[in-house]
């Protein structure tokens, strides 16, 4: 047997013991969210009826470290810390000089990072002594993380579950109620945002967020709780990167490219974030690679806007690329990465030039999926098979160009609920739909009267 080491593994006593908040650090003003009828900076205020006072400091702190509650770390100790993986075979296969690793999120009993969040966002609402939480989820990955949560904190949870997901994915829903969530079809005829959004039987994030707010709303013992896009999101997702770092150095290398999936930011804020603040500290000189759907690309087509971040315009207005917040992506199966908008710290690290962005086609994210699970056995799901894509891509690039590149992929999650869309894959079924610059730009027509952002 050789010494390559193909495993780097972190003791439980390397849990990290705070989360990275890079709000400090990011350049210029932090824009503030608005409250969309006096287009004010939205304050603690307007966030109370639905999120509870823990959170809310998360969402607004400006310290650059925010310490991890015990309890929480107890529950992460589940799978954290979670193991990086040196791609050996995959780049012996590419024939690459290029050594690329993946930080492999797919270890959490819901089988990707959302639980990250949902566990630090369930246990605050308990300490608020909230009795039920409501969400939506894409994929399913953000609801049976959410369910989980609950039922470790005791929690009554109640998920909206996009239309096009419940009916690929019925075990994501059985999953969700063995951990004892109700699980509605988005849009439903439980909410009048589902009501109104009827004649969109394939649902979007945004209308399931919509149906979830409304019902938080609506009840005082029922918070809302969002499994990506806001700042106290991406700050629990910070975990991996910290991890990440430290996994590095016992390879004893750097990454030259970090590169992620987005949906609305968080895998990719968690990963990147450790890193990109090393950046902006003159620490390193990281390239960081993110990428979309082809079908959903925010980033690289969006608009540059304050928008709502659900269809019907409950939420605050965030600073965020956008592709009008009524616009209902088509339905791809990386359900995942189906949201009009993104996190708007990311957003503001690529309008700055920190971050590049890419768009890519679910049949070469697909391709690159199944190479990857041919070689390093773990099945990636539909959405980092996205990240996949442009890691091997970078490595191909390194061939190219004779370079001993390093790259490091996050690998959000597996994907063994999602075998019907590698079905479709590898029977030739699977389609590139096309997005719709005309539906965009008639979306982006409907975005509400607010500030122009630089
Ligand atoms: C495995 C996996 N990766 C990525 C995403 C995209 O979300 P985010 O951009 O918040 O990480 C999802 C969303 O459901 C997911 O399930």
């Amino acid at each position: 047997m050789s010494t390559d080491t193909v495993k780097f593994l972190l003791p439980e006593a390397e849990l990290p013991t705070h989360w990275i908040n890079l709000l400090p650090d990011l350049p210029g003003d932090p824009m503030p969210p608005l409250n969309p009828q006096t287009m004010q900076p939205a304050g603690p205020d307007d966030l109370t009826p639905i999120f509870p006072m823990g959170v809310i400091q998360q969402e607004v702190s400006m310290e650059p470290e925010v310490e991890i509650p015990d309890e929480v770390r107890e529950v992460y100790k589940l799978w954290r810390p979670t193991p990086l993986y040196r791609a050996r075979r995959l780049e012996k296969t590419l024939d690459t000089p290029a050594h690329i690793y993946y930080k492999y999120e797919g270890v959490s009993p819901a089988g990707s990072h959302k639980p990250n969040s949902a566990v630090a966002q369930a246990y605050e609402h308990k300490q608020a002594g909230v009795k039920r939480l409501s969400t939506e989820t894409g994929a399913g990955q953000w609801g049976s993380a959410l369910a989980l949560a609950c039922q470790l904190f005791g929690l009554e949870c109640v998920i909206y579950m996009v239309g096009a997901s419940y009916d690929q994915k019925p075990y994501r829903r059985s999953m969700m109620q063995t951990w004892g969530a109700t699980v509605h079809r988005s849009p439903s005829d439980t909410t009048d945002a589902g009501r109104s959004q009827a004649s969109h039987p394939t649902g979007s994030l945004g209308i399931a967020i919509s149906e979830a707010v409304e019902v938080a709303a609506k009840d005082a013992d029922t918070n809302y709780s969002l499994g990506s896009v806001l700042n106290h999101v991406c700050l629990h997702q910070t975990v991996i990167g910290q991890e990440a770092i430290a996994q590095m150095g016992m390879a004893g290398e750097e990454p030259d490219v970090v590169v992620g999936c987005v949906g609305g930011g968080s895998n990719f804020a968690g990963l990147s974030f450790p890193f990109i603040r090393r950046l902006l500290r003159g620490e390193a000189k990281t390239r960081f690679l993110a990428a979309e759907p082809a079908a959903c690309p925010t980033l690289t087509r969006g608009a540059y806007r304050y928008d709502f971040g659900d269809t019907v315009g409950m939420t605050p207005l965030l600073p965020m690329y956008t592709l009008g917040h009524d616009f209902v992506p088509p339905p791809v199966h990386a359900g995942g990465l189906r949201y009009h908008g993104d996190a708007p710290m990311l957003c503001g690290l690529v309008k700055a030039g920190v971050i590049e962005a890419r768009a890519y086609a679910q049949n070469p994210a697909f391709e690159a999926a199944v190479t990857f699970a041919r070689n390093e056995g773990i099945v990636p799901g539909p959405e980092p098979a996205h990240a996949i894509r442009a890691g091997v891509d970078e490595a191909l690039a390194a061939r190219e160009a004779g370079e001993e590149r390093v790259i490091l992929i996050g690998l959000s999650g597996h994907g063994h609920f999602d075998m019907s869309a590698y079905d479709d894959y590898l029977a030739g079924k699977l389609e590139d739909v096309e997005f719709s610059e005309q539906d965009m730009q008639a979306a982006l027509a409907r975005l509400p009267e607010a500030p122009a952002i630089a």
